[in-house]
């Protein structure tokens, strides 16, 4: 061990001493260009950043990619290549005069793959994600994205993975390492607060320093510890009153010197307004780069008002970067990742975050039924994926209907044949779009295919099922909307309607397969119909992964990751989102956009998600925590290593699968704990999944919780205080299905992390309070 760390340091040095003798031999322009991305071809947009023009600038390598780095090969140093996104690696399927095919994996988003609640899965995904980023010649994939899913109508939930910041952390950090396997690097983004699309340029966020550190920095502070990034990407907001790409207490204070963090800080794509700023507050690489950001950086060094010494440790790290990637050790990619198999794995992990909301008298699985009625338009037209920069170019996507028949089943080929010929009828009329286009103004999905009475009452005769697929989608640029999207549409509140009387007088199943990127409203319709899947945006195996559960091939083990409110005015977060505008102060903003100024302030402070519904009583459509599953599991014999908290408390607990059919089941721990400050009546501090349970076997799950778990942000202090007093262990298979308790008593207060007063809001915040 003490040689492989001996090792790993010498290494380390080495880097150093290269990046050091190569940044002292840069000329200001040198450091400046490289501090400066290459990035993106925008059609029609100079960035009078020198993009393609520059002396073995590499712009072309990969065609689609997000960005390069500035090439700077009189000293050895090659450019790099950063490309999109969180779902899998976004570039061009194809290029001008090339006859192959570039495509990638849509792997499934990462509310599904949280919804797994199974890290070492997603490190696998993670794997094979990483491996198609190195084998198509690029050095950085920008994602995993891991905002917190604050509010329902958020655009971009679907590329985030949870509202609680342990899973989210723990699930970034396995993704990380994952990609990182493969010696190319992640930027964990959109460090911090980037909650909404709306006046996301704009937007300045006002919170708590609590709320700050226990939610929306806990899991990037997981994520840079457990798994140390190569970049993390600063996000486009302000918080409390400053752009976070301009802000040295996020990015140094916080971000470095408290966490540790040794890599690169980019910005997202023309995020900030102040490049100087930005050079200062330790933002190192401009992305994708201005002609106007490097004038004002090099007129800033020679007036003195930058120091170069700065400039010189933002391009130093950027050299220590360069010099791990493949891109400077002239790894011969080969274009050809192995994409059969990882669709093998991208279905695995689909099928696995499914999550079962409903089950009435077993109506799944599928077994008996043969003969199926598929009605919607989704299940023609599956969503693999969200849209903008989170979106992947993947050579297919299994439909619903597609699944189905290459699991065996029989479909009303009549229905079918009516519904596949509406689609790609009223597809063929929507206009045209490009990648920009589309991201101004999105194309809605078909409507609804009319049917009529008699047709329904038809297929109740001849069919054994319906199935019905709703379907959603969303991405960068603008946030959900209630009605027609969070809500049902008419249409289809009518299509459940219909089917689920026509079917029910035939004593006659209904099934509703949810194919979206987040929440949508499910209280006042799913007692019309059996069984709810909620199947999310599972990736390029879409139909296959979600015909696996439907058949039983797969017992559904996905679990909420993020609460299902009854109405969206049930969230705490509605009266706060997206904020206010200030239309009056509008200025010129970016490609011909107004930039409004705006804000939010989080008046909900630490309760967002469970700890809001769990701690002020109330009930949610489905809560955190909570999937069926096809057998039934006991917990039983909790306990605790000893009465009192020392350093560390173990705590095991069993689980029996007491069904007739194999399956797993996700252990969730929560914690009461007592306190000076209030807290939440229950939080997350660690989540295990079991292996496969056969029916009748058990398993022993074990837990330790250490002196960091029981600690909450104390503001007063600015320090992470476990509170003396009796903590109550809750050993759930949800936020509210507490299944076993335990208590252990600390007898005095421990500081875990003494941190810097920084970040704190400039105006009075009336925080929600909880007595
Ligand atoms: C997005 C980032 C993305 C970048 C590069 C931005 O608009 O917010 O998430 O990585 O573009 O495509």
């Amino acid at each position: 061990m003490l040689f492989f760390a001996a090792s790993a340091v010498t290494a380390q040095s080495k880097t150093d001493s290269a990046a050091t003798a190569l940044v002292a031999k840069m000329s200001l322009e040198e450091k400046v260009n490289l501090v400066v991305g290459m990035g993106m071809n925008i059609p029609g947009v100079n960035l009078g950043n020198g993009s393609g023009t520059g002396v073995g600038q590499i712009m072309d390598k990969v065609p689609g990619a997000a960005g390069t780095t500035y090439a700077l090969p009189q000293l050895g140093l090659p450019g790099t290549v950063v490309a999109d996104g969180p779902a899998g690696l976004r570039i061009s399927p194809a290029r001008e005069g090339d006859k192959n095919t570039y495509y990638a994996t849509a792997w499934p988003v990462a509310t599904l793959l949280a919804s797994t609640w199974d890290t070492k899965l997603v490190q696998q995904v993670g794997a094979a994600m990483g491996n198609e980023v190195k084998e198509y010649g690029v050095d950085v994939l920008l994602g995993p994205g891991m905002n917190i899913h604050r509010n329902p109508l958020g655009g971009r939930n679907f590329e985030y993975y949870s509202e609680d910041p342990l899973v989210s952390g723990k699930m970034a950090a396995a993704m990380v390492n994952g990609i990182q396997s493969n010696g190319v690097g992640t930027s964990i983004k959109h460090f911090a607060a980037n909650n909404e699309e709306k006046n996301r340029n704009t937007i300045n966020v006002i919170m708590s320093e609590r709320a700050l550190r226990e939610i929306y920095l806990k899991g990037f502070e997981i994520a840079v510890k457990e798994s140390k990034p190569w970049t993390v990407m600063s996000s486009y907001n302000k918080l409390n009153g400053t752009y976070t790409s301009e802000e040295y207490d996020l990015l140094t204070t916080i971000l470095r010197k408290e966490w540790g963090f040794k890599g690169i800080v980019m910005t997202d794509w023309f995020g900030g307004r102040d490049a100087v700023a930005q050079m200062k507050a330790g933002n190192d690489l401009l992305m994708p780069g201005t002609g106007n950001q490097k004038k004002a950086i090099t007129e800033a060094v020679k007036a003195g008002t930058l120091d170069v010494k700065i400039l010189d440790e933002n391009a130093m790290r950027i050299v220590k970067y360069i010099l791990g990637t493949q891109a400077y050790k002239k790894y011969a990619f080969s274009n050809k990742p192995d994409l059969k198999a990882h669709a093998v794995i991208a279905r695995k992990a689909a099928a696995d975050g499914m999550v079962l909301l409903q089950n009435k008298d077993n109506a799944l699985p599928l077994t008996a039924a043969k003969n199926i009625a598929v009605f919607g338009i989704t299940s023609y037209d599956f969503v693999s994926g969200g849209t903008g920069s989170g979106d992947v170019n993947e050579e297919y996507t299994i439909s619903l209907v597609q699944g189905l028949s290459n699991a065996g089943f029989k479909l009303d080929e009549k229905l079918t044949s009516a519904y596949q010929q509406y689609v790609s009828a009223e597809k063929a009329k929507q206009p045209k779009k490009n990648f920009f286009e589309e991201f101004m103004n999105p194309t809605p999905r078909v409507t609804e295919m009319p049917l009529e009475g008699s047709v329904i009452t038809n297929k109740a005769t001849e069919a054994d099922v319906a199935l019905i697929t709703i379907g959603r989608n969303a991405g960068e640029g603008s946030d959900r909307k209630v009605e027609n999207d969070f809500n049902l549409k008419a249409e289809e509140v009518s299509l459940i309607e219909n089917v689920s009387n026509a079917f029910h007088a035939q004593h006659k199943k209904v099934i509703v397969i949810i194919n979206a990127g987040g929440v949508i409203e499910v209280a006042s319709w799913r007692d019309k119909v059996d069984a709810v899947l909620m199947a999310w945006q599972p990736g390029l195996e879409a139909g296959n992964a979600v015909a696996d559960v439907l058949s039983g091939r797969v017992n559904p083990s996905g679990r909420l990751a993020t609460t299902f409110p009854v109405k969206y005015d049930d969230d705490v977060t509605v009266k706060n989102f997206p904020g206010k505008e200030f239309p009056e102060k509008a200025e010129a903003g970016m490609m011909g956009m107004k930039a409004i100024p705006a804000e939010v302030t989080y008046e909900e402070g630490i309760y967002v998600g469970y700890r809001y519904y769990n701690s002020f009583n109330v009930k949610p459509a489905y809560e955190f925590g909570y999937g069926l599953s096809y057998t039934d599991f006991t917990f039983s014999n909790i306990k605790l290593a000893s009465a009192d908290f020392k350093n560390r408390m173990f705590v095991v607990v069993t689980v029996t699968n007491t069904g007739k059919t194999a399956g797993r089941q996700v252990v969730q721990l929560y914690l009461s704990a007592p306190g000076k400050i209030q807290k939440p009546t229950e939080e997350l501090k660690g989540f295990s999944k079991t292996v496969m349970l056969q029916p009748g076997q058990k398993q022993v799950v074990t837990f330790v919780i250490t002196a960091a778990d029981l600690a909450s942000f104390n503001t007063a202090s600015s320090a992470w205080v476990a509170d003396a007093g009796k903590y109550e262990v809750k050993i759930g298979a949800s936020s509210t299905d507490i299944k076993q308790t335990a208590s252990f008593n600390l007898a005095a207060d421990i500081i875990t992390q003494q941190c810097n007063k920084v970040l704190a809001p400039q105006e009075t915040i009336n925080e929600l309070q909880h007595q």
